[in-house]
This record gives C-alpha cells, sequence and structure tokens, in this order.
C-alpha cells in the first residue's frame, strides 16, 4: 500500500507518524539532527536551508515544548515562521480546516506543522494538498488526537542515542497511560523499527491498550516487576483530558503504584537514564526527587527537540 509520507523514489515528503517508515529513514533523521547539534554549539546557529520558505505553525491544541520548538527550528534555518493564533483565525467562526488550508497555501505556504485533537487531522491536510496538485507544500504532525507524535518519538530516539549509544541492546520501559498517548504509540514504533529488542509497557490495565504483544511489547502491571534491569524508563503523563469516565481510583492510588520513586528507579539499571515528554504532573506519575535527579535526562530530550525538528522540516522540504 502507498505510503502518503513518502513519494515515489522512497524520499519522506510529509511526516505524520512513524508507523510504516522504514529504519533508513528514522536513522537518516537522526544522523541529520547530529549534524544539528554541532550547528547549535556555534556563535552563528543559523543555517539557509529553508531560506526564502514559510513555515506556518498551526496548533489547534495547547503546547509549550512542540510549537517553541519549532518555532525555533525553523527560524534556524532561516526560514518566516508564522504562528496562526487559532483562537483568534477565523476557524473561530466556523472556516473548515480545509478552507484555512486553501487560503495559507494562497499566502504561498511552503510547510505547515499541525497539532490537532483529531486523530487523522495532519493525513487529511497532506491528502488535500495532493488532490490539489500541491506536491510542494509539506505538512509535520505536530500530535493528532491519540495517534501520533512523530517527532517526540524522534527525539526520544535521539536521546537514547545520545546516552546508551546501541539500540540493539536496551530494554526500555514505557510506563503509564499508554491506551491515551501518542507519544507511546509513536516511541512504539521507533523503537521496534531501530531494533530494540525488549519494549516493556507498564501501567494499569484500564490504561493500557489491548494487543500490545502485536507491537512487539511486553506488559507489566506490576511497576516493580516492570522496571527491573530497564536502561530507559519514558515516563507518560496522566492525560485526564483525554479520558471518558473514571479509569483510576485517584491520583494518590495512581502514585502508589505507578509513580516513579526514587525507590523504584533502584529497581532499574544503576545507570539508567527516565525521560519524560512533558508536560510532568509532579507527585502523579514522578517523583520530582526523580525529575530533578541525576538519571532524568527530561530537559535535554527538550534541546534535543531542536535539531530533530530542524532534522525534519529540512528534509522533507528537501524531497518533493
Ligand atoms: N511533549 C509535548 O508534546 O509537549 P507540549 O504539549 O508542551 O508540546
Amino acid at each position: 500500500m502507498h505510503n502518503p509520507q513518502l513519494n515515489r523514489d522512497g524520499e519522506l515528503i510529509h511526516l505524520l507518524s512513524i508507523e510504516g517508515l522504514p529504519k533508513a529513514i528514522l536513522t537518516q533523521i537522526l544522523d541529520t539532527a547530529a549534524s544539528f547539534m554541532e550547528v547549535s554549539s556555534r556563535e552563528v546557529k543559523k543555517v539557509p536551508l529553508l531560506r526564502g520558505k514559510s513555515v506556518f505553525n498551526l496548533f489547534f491544541e495547547n503546547s509549550t515544548r512542540t510549537r517553541t520548538t519549532f518555532e525555533i527550528a525553523a527560524k534556524r534555518l532561516s526560514a518566516d515562521v508564522i504562528n496562526l493564533d487559532i483562537n483568534k483565525s477565523s476557524t473561530a467562526k466556523g472556516e473548515t480546516l480545509l478552507d484555512t488550508i486553501d487560503n495559507l497555501c494562497a499566502m504561498d505556504a511552503n510547510l505547515f506543522v499541525v497539532r490537532h485533537a483529531s486523530s487523522g487531522a495532519p493525513y487529511l491536510i497532506a491528502d488535500h494538498l495532493r488532490r490539489i496538485g500541491r506536491n510542494d507544500i509539506h505538512v509535520v504532525n505536530a500530535g493528532d488526537g491519540r495517534h501520533a507524535h512523530p517527532t517526540q518519538g524522534l527525539l526520544d530516539m535521539y536521546t537514547i542515542r545520545h546516552y546508551k549509544q546501541d539500540f540493539t541492546q536496551l530494554r526500555v520501559a514505557i510506563v503509564g497511560d499508554i491506551l491515551h498517548s501518542r507519544v507511546a504509540r509513536s516511541d512504539i514504533h521507533a523503537l521496534t523499527t531501530l531494533g530494540v529488542p525488549e519494549v516493556r509497557a507498564i501501567g494499569p490495565e484500564t490504561l493500557l491498550p489491548k494487543h500490545l504483544d502485536k507491537l512487539g511489547v511486553q506488559v507489566f502491571h506490576d511497576m516493580e516487576e516492570g522496571l527491573k534491569d530497564c536502561d530507559v524508563v519514558i515516563m507518560l503523563r496522566l492525560q485526564n483530558e483525554r479520558m471518558n469516565g473514571a479509569l483510576l481510583p485517584s491520583a494518590g492510588e495512581y502514585f502508589r503504584h505507578y509513580g516513579l520513586t526514587p525507590q523504584k528507579l533502584a529497581l532499574a539499571k544503576p545507570d539508567a537514564v527516565v525521560m519524560h515528554p512533558g508536560p510532568m504532573n509532579r507527585g502523579v506519575e514522578i517523583h520530582s526527587a526523580v525529575a530533578d535527579g541525576p538519571q532524568a535526562v527530561i530537559l535535554p530530550q527538550v534541546t534535543f527537540g531542536i535539531a530533530v525538528r530542524m532534522a525534519v522540516m529540512s528534509i522533507v522540504a528537501g524531497n518533493s
């Protein structure tokens, strides 16, 4: 089946999901990001790769890290960046998503960065651009519903490679609300594609999707058992805004069973790193002593995100 993210030569033209992307493309993005990390350490951090291009940030959902790092990344690539204020846009007057896109195309947009509460919204835009013959305009998914958050998945892989080097020797645990998490889905596809031999999902039955085993993931409901000898622990936020009904007894009870404390972290390998995509709920899924402790790499994740987003935008914009 044709992958709408790839052109006829198998090159990346949109980044919509990690699912279905070959290992070679994931590695190309990580290697390109590494070169941008070198550029970021220089006094002049800008490169001219997107000079004269317009990047539109379309965030229909709240964001701190993703929106800001996409803006920084696009500016470091010398693009013009337009942040659409959705609350003040004509979407609030009932204009459809695709009518908004048509109008932004008429303003010479070259790349849309899209976050939307509806799973599939970035696919809809990419498909619309194909139908109207605008193969020169690219779409990057910045998080769609529960479906995917591919640049978060890629920056997580960059972080893991930075601290652990070899994906093929690792045991990685993803802990918490996997059911509602687009980050978890993107991480699982990326980890398995890059050859991580053991991916564990830890959480209560109510917050784990069924059939995780079909994705090559081992399921644990006991956090202490699941954390044993892990090299990487990825904590997830409780996605209260995406839950229908009571899936948990209380935040306190959740923390007791699934909150990452120094005592529980001691069950992982001594050099294990702790990651979190943010925003964190301290005292709900993670203890402050861990979040601010020596094994946490949560803020480096954010920094790596700039280089990874530079890599993704420069690669898709270089293909048509
Ligand atoms: N990780 C992440 O997507 O954070 P934001 O919601 O702040 O963008």
